[in-house]
């Protein structure tokens, strides 16, 4: 596990700054689940904080595994969002444990790769195809027009994210969410791949 994440993350979840936080699942995830169904099997929501997105998808009907960096963030997410088809891990997406490689069917995430440091988008790829089984699915939440452009979160372009998740993906379906956040409105882009390889 990196040190230097684990130390800035956890000091943000300690000291109670966790601006992104909004008390609710993300809007664009609902309006997901509205138009095409809700994530079934076994899904990893990596950056998973209080927990609000991983209840979400375990009310749906998932075996979500939420997994965070912070172990703040892990404690939290205990008492707010327990749900009996939801386990929270403390741990980084971009050291995955063996047991939870090729295990999932599904992998979502909200502004958890927009959060790190564009030096780890590749590895953080590859780790969303390592934990995936094959035809397992990824769905992403990203910010196309952050309000700091130097971020974090970080900004990123469709066609970043294309080239990140070119080898062994395809592309199902890519969408502005109508739903957001009030302060995210036009901000944000819906990805949804499978992984083929
Ligand atoms: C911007 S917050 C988003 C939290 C949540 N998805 C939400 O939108 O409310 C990013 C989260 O990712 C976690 N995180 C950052 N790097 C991580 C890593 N390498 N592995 C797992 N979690 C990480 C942080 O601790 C933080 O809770």
């Amino acid at each position: 596990m990196d040190r230097a994440l684990l130390e800035f993350w956890e000091g943000r979840w300690r000291s109670g700054h966790t601006p992104w936080d909004h008390g609710e699942p993300a809007p664009p995830f609902r309006e997901f689940v509205e138009r095409f169904g809700a994530p079934e099997g076994r899904l990893l929501l990596p950056g998973a904080g209080r927990g609000h997105d991983a209840r979400f998808f375990a009310e749906e009907g998932a075996e979500v595994t939420a997994l965070d960096i912070a172990p703040s963030a892990v404690k939290e997410a205990e008492a707010a969002n327990a749900h009996p088809r939801t386990v929270y891990l403390v741990g980084d997406i971009l050291a995955l444990e063996d047991d939870l490689q090729g295990s999932f069917d599904w992998v979502a995430e909200h502004t958890c790769l927009c959060a790190m440091d564009p030096a780890f988008w590749e590895a953080y790829a590859r780790s969303v195809r390592l934990a995936l089984r094959p035809g397992g699915q990824f769905l992403g939440i990203f910010y196309i027009e952050p309000h700091d452009e130097e971020g974090p979160p970080h900004k990123i372009e469709p066609a970043t994210i294309d080239i990140l998740f070119a080898e062994g993906f395809r592309l199902v379906e890519a969408f502005r969410p109508a739903k957001a956040y009030d302060s995210r409105i036009g901000r944000e882009e819906v990805r949804w791949y499978r992984r083929e390889g």
